[in-house]
């Protein structure tokens, strides 16, 4: 019997109620369950898996818990006094918030992995949690079983943080990779991404940058120490990459990868997530199929990268499970709430028209003389350099071209301004793409 020391109960054991048991529930049950001594030598407690939070009371699972544990009643949870952690794993955001907010006024610490909830309600969350006095931990809402929370509000927290950047979604890292490898379209990957299960029935949040715009919002809150909300990111998805956009890109010397971009810049931050095209040699650009990294740059430590499986049951209960031991060992030790820090002020985003990088355009023009004086005309007017222009493909029947255009450094107000302009040209039938380059 021990002293929990944050609340002078006496307890012989660390009661769990689990909301959940999917993809990620099922395996933070089993590693509960069946790894319970290992668990209870690192904790030096006992702990129990009291209840287990389901929509479905008959549904056949991944892993199966004794049926007395199951229940479809939420208040018989937080009614359990015995219960000290609540695992948060349902995913969606109202419910959620409203049930990690319930466990955390009734005193009960929380572990949850889920990013839509953190990215839109940390803050209060946090915040609650210092009130009440109990640990909130979250680290598998980004980079599954990557560490990269801990890292960010532990180990790296002496540090000025320049810049993250990397992949932090699998699911648009699978079908990428596959677009690059086999040169097929984005449709035909994303229903194979489906069948495999890696994607969702709604792959939106996946697909569209929102995921990895939610995972952003909460890694540049810890590393910047700045409030930066999901609305604050910039995001754009991987619907309109082509197979030809791989190609040439593959041709020019680089690799596209959908990448999530922080900065501190001019007293504010960039935060944006879109494709981009990186030097194939990059390290980034060898990040494939749903692996995940992350590279922080700091003052002290230099750049630090973080590698490893993004998404999938048991990475993600790799962290879910760390997270509650950590909060059982504090539990033990008698540990104040450590959660990390809602952000401190709110941030000043700088917009994306203040961005500075190198771009890519694909566009279909006119095949015929004096084509190209008027399109590199909208560019100089713009001050806008142009690194390289390449014809692709012409199409000597119909009399257009597909070319291909890299900038250096530009401006993106300008850029945006010229692919206006030049969709109004008569020589230009359709600007077809436009990338952003990273040189990483
Ligand atoms: P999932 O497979 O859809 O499982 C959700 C579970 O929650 C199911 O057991 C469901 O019950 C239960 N549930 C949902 N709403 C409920 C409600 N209102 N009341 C009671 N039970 C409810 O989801 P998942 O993939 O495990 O994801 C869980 C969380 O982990 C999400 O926040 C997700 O973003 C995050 N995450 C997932 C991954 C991954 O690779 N899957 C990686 C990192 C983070 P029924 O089974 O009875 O329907
Ligand atoms: N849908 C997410 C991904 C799951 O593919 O990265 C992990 O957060």
């Amino acid at each position: 019997m021990t002293l929990d020391g944050s609340t002078g109960k006496r307890r012989e054991s660390i009661g769990i109620g689990l909301l959940g048991l999917g993809t990620v529930g099922s395996g933070v049950a089993k590693v509960l369950t069946e790894e319970a001594d290992r668990l209870a030598e690192i904790a030096t407690m006992p702990m129990t898996l009291r209840l287990v939070l389901v929509r479905d009371l008959t549904k056949t699972r991944d892993y199966s818990v004794a049926p007395d544990l199951l229940t479809s009643d939420v208040e018989t949870v937080f009614a359990d006094p015995d219960i000290d952690i609540v695992v948060e794993l349902i995913g969606g955001v109202e419910e959620a918030y409203d049930y990690i907010c319930r466990a955390i006024s009734q005193g009960k610490h929380v572990a949850t992995a889920n990013k839509d909830v953190m990215a839109r309600h940390g803050a209060e969350i946090l915040s609650l949690a210092r009130e009440k006095g109990v640990h909130v931990l979250f680290e598998a809402s980004v980079g599954a079983g990557i560490p990269i929370i801990g890292p960010l509000t532990r180990d790296l927290a002496v540090n000025d943080v320049r810049s993250i950047s990397g992949i932090i979604n699998g699911t648009t890292n699978y079908i990428l990779t596959k677009m690059a490898k086999e040169g097929v379209d984005f449709a035909d990957v994303l229903s194979e991404a489906q069948s495999l299960g890696y994607a969702e029935s709604d792959p939106t949040n996946d697909v569209e940058g929102i995921d990895a715009s939610y995972k952003l919002a909460i890694l540049a809150t810890l590393a910047f120490r700045t409030k930066v909300a999901d609305t604050d990111v910039y995001h754009e998805g991987i619907t309109k990459l082509t197979a030809r956009d791989f190609r040439y890109a593959q041709e020019l010397g680089y690799a596209i990868k959908l990448l999530a971009l922080g900065r501190k810049e001019n007293g504010g931050v960039q935060v944006r997530v879109h494709p981009a095209l990186v030097p194939s040699d990059s390290m980034i650009a060898k990040v494939d199929g749903v692996l995940n990294a992350v590279e922080v740059d700091t003052d002290l430590a230099g750049r630090v990268l973080f590698h490893g499986r993004g998404a999938g049951a048991l990475p993600t209960t790799s962290a879910v499970v760390s997270d509650v031991l950590q909060i059982a060992q504090r539990i033990v030790g008698g540990v104040r709430p450590h959660s990390a820090d809602s952000g401190g002020d709110e941030s000043i985003v700088r917009p994306m028209t203040d961005l500075e990088t190198r771009y890519y355009l694909r566009m279909t023009v006119a095949e015929r003389p004096g084509v190209l004086a008027q399109i590199t005309k909208v560019f100089g007017d713009r001050q806008i350099s142009i690194a390289s222009i390449v014809h692709k493909e012409i199409d000597y029947d119909d009399l257009k071209a597909e070319i291909v255009i890299i900038t250096n450094l530009a401006r993106e107000a300008s850029v945006q301004d010229a692919i206006s302009q030049l969709e109004q040209l008569e020589v230009v039938i359709e600007v077809g793409n436009m990338i952003r380059v990273e040189d990483l």
